[in-house]
């Protein structure tokens, strides 16, 4: 484990590649379920450059009438969210918080996809840590501190990594630059996926 700031740890190769391989199987089933939608910037419109879908009671979603929130239901399907794979589970016990998570984002990044700096901030529950799982061809992911203007650093994040944002990093900007194209052979078709599970409510 390398603690990358006070708070945010990253596992490398936290998963082997056959619970790869299992994740992304579960993560079929998900998206069949509720299939990847494109999320809207509030204000703006403006799609995003990733394409979204979630597991779990509850899920993160985004758009002009209602912003960021979590609902119980898919946006376009209006059916309830599909459960969180059970190994993706294994990833919450490292952050060693006694209860469970609500929600499990699911991030689809193809090549030229990228998240700018932001902050997870739409939690209740802020003394829970977000946990951050990544499948496919790695990414530059970039963290800063609690300000957008503190300085910031990048760390290249692999297939099957594992990144705690918990304690003092909890409310740290962080992003995704830019998807190495080609850098894994996990998923046929390329891109990257990334899941963070969250405790969404208060205990
Ligand atoms: C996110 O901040 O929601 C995603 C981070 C990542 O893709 O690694
Ligand atoms: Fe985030």
């Amino acid at each position: 484990m390398i603690e990358l700031s006070s708070g945010l740890l990253h596992f490398p190769a936290f998963f082997s590649r056959a619970e790869q391989e299992t994740l992304v199987a579960d993560l079929r089933d998900v998206v069949t379920a509720a299939p990847l939608f494109t999320p809207l910037m509030p204000r703006t419109g403006k799609p995003f450059s990733v394409r979204m879908t979630n597991c779990g009671q509850l899920g993160w979603v985004s758009d002009t009438r209602g912003g960021y929130r979590y609902q119980t239901t898919h946006p376009e399907t209006a059916e309830a969210w599909p459960d969180i794979p059970a190994l993706a589970l294994k990833a919450w016990e490292t952050a060693g918080y006694t209860h469970g998570p609500e929600a499990c984002l699911v991030n689809y990044y193809e090549a030229t996809a990228r998240m700018g700096l932001h902050q997870d901030s739409d939690e209740a529950a802020l003394e829970a840590p977000v946990v951050s799982i990544s499948l496919g061809d790695s990414c530059l992911f970039r963290f800063g501190g609690t300000q957008r203007k503190d300085p910031t650093k990048s760390v290249r994040l692999h297939s099957g990594d594992v990144v705690v944002i918990g304690g003092a990093a909890r409310l740290c900007f962080h992003g995704v630059d830019r998807i190495m194209a080609g850098s894994s052979t996990l998923l046929p078709r390329g891109g990257r996926i990334n899941l963070t599970l969250r405790r969404v409510t208060q205990p």
